[in-house]
């Protein structure tokens, strides 16, 4: 199987859903944001500040460059990583790009409360959300090869519609 790399703004369940789909296919995970941080043993909110965000740009990078040396697994990538098209090349060598969509009022009430994501720590966090969305939207539609949208599905629901187009795909 081709890895399932999953694509989407923040809040857009890349992770819990990437959890789900790897047990249900029993294949492996992997969470980009989650290796960085266990390489440097710091939180993103820790590599932003200490580093900046270049520095975890590159290291985001050579993480998906790793990853995608091997096939089978499922990938959630940051919300950022597929801005770089370096990134988005090596990710679509042997993998399917699902992106997972939903409103922008959706996503934001998914991360407002959240501690963890450095780039909507600011003064307005909702403008600056609403900014970044706007600007990566087509981005995300345009390196896509499955949009899936998941404003009022469950996890469950989200899952199947992956496997299934993704099976169909194949
Ligand atoms: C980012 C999204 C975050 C994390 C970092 C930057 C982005 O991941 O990689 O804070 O640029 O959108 P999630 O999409 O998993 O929140």
């Amino acid at each position: 199987m081709k890895n399932i790399v999953l694509i989407g703004f923040m809040g857009s369940g890349k992770t819990v859903v990437g959890e789900h789909l790897a047990n249900t296919l029993k294949t492996r995970f992997f969470d980009t944001d989650k290796i960085i941080e266990e390489r440097l043993n710091q939180s993103i909110t820790e590599i932003f500040e200490d580093k900046g965000e270049t520095f975890f740009r590159d290291m985001e990078s050579q993480v998906i460059d790793e990853l995608t040396a091997y096939d089978n697994m499922v990938i959630s990538c940051g919300g950022g990583s597929i801005l770089r098209s370096d990134n988005v090349g090596y990710l679509k060598q042997n993998g399917t790009l699902v992106y997972l969509k939903a409103p922008f009022t959706v996503l934001y009430d998914r991360i407002k409360a959240s501690k963890t994501r450095p780039l909507i720590a600011t003064k307005q966090p909702e403008e600056t959300a609403r900014k970044l969305w706007e600007a990566r939207e087509k981005a995300y539609e345009g390196v896509a090869d499955i949009t899936v949208d998941t404003a009022q599905k469950s996890i469950d629901e989200i899952v199947d519609d992956i496997v299934e187009v993704v099976k169909s795909s194949d």
